[in-house]
């Protein structure tokens, strides 16, 4: 299998690229220029092709022949990076070619989640500095979604909760909408948010998907299982 990892520098995409290379994939990885040496341990085995990812002429080269396509959506600046980066791998990834996007909770595919209040005002407070400094385009994040959700690719859109380092505690747990009490604990491992993106190249069940995970160790995700664990003895 050969995939292309477009955000392969950043530290959910090294933690792609381990996985990927762990499953003996062949890897053609994507990242900016300046950010190649970040890639050092890994440039004997994979090819990396620097550059923005929101180049499409790069983004055509990086997935020709490519099975599957694991993206880093990031709304860095204000020139479209993230929607720009998505329509380039839409538009250039083979056919049948599985598409897998990264994104956080804030996305919304049918407008069904249940946001606390808290979180929808950290998402518009983050929104608004971010727009102030002009560092950050949440905004183009969510139209790069809508292009995705539009699309008749094999796409899945993984929208991690909050994020934090440490060993792998298996493949997170999810749901189709941020609310349902499995997703509580609103806390998965890098490595882990990694792992369910990797692992989705092969779930077709995952196709046309956009699931909100949590980490499988997590409060929330133990009292869910055991909760099912109940009924199936009663
Ligand atoms: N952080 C969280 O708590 C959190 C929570 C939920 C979901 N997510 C999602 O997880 C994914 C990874 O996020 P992360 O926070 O863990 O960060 P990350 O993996 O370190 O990725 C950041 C990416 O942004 C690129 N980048 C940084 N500055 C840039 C700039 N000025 N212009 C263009 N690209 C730039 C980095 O490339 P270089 O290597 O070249 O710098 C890297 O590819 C994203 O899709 C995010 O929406 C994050």
């Amino acid at each position: 299998m050969k995939i292309c990892i477009v955000g392969a520098s950043g530290k959910l995409g090294k933690y792609l690229v381990q996985h990927a290379l762990e499953r003996g994939y062949e890897v053609v990885g994507v990242c900016r220029e300046k950010s190649v040496g970040k890639l050092e341990d890994f440039q004997d085995r994979i090819t990396i092709l620097p550059g923005p990812t929101n180049d499409r002429e790069l983004i055509r080269k990086a997935v020709a022949g490519c099975d599957g396509v694991l993206t880093v959506l990031v709304p860095w600046g204000v020139q479209k990076y993230a929607s720009g980066t998505a329509q380039a791998v839409l538009d250039y990834a083979q056919p049948e070619a599985r598409l897998i996007f990264s994104c956080g909770w804030h996305i919304t595919r049918d407008g069904k989640d249940v946001y606390s209040k808290l979180f929808l005002w950290l998402v518009a407070a983050a929104g608004w500095i971010a727009r102030i400094l002009r560092l950050v385009e949440l905004k183009d994040q969510v139209e790069a979604c809508r292009r995705i959700f539009a699309s008749s690719t094999k796409w899945t859109v993984v929208r991690g909760s909050d994020l934090e380092e440490g060993e792998s505690q298996g493949l997170p747990v999810w749901s189709r909408h941020v609310g349902d009490p499995i997703l509580r604990s609103n806390r998965t491992r890098r490595v882990d948010f990694a792992l369910f993106m990797v692992e989705a190249l092969a779930n077709d069940g995952l196709i046309h998907e956009a699931p909100a995970i949590v980490g499988c160790q997590t409060e929330s995700a133990l009292e869910y299982a055991a909760g099912q664990q109940a009924q199936v003895d009663s």
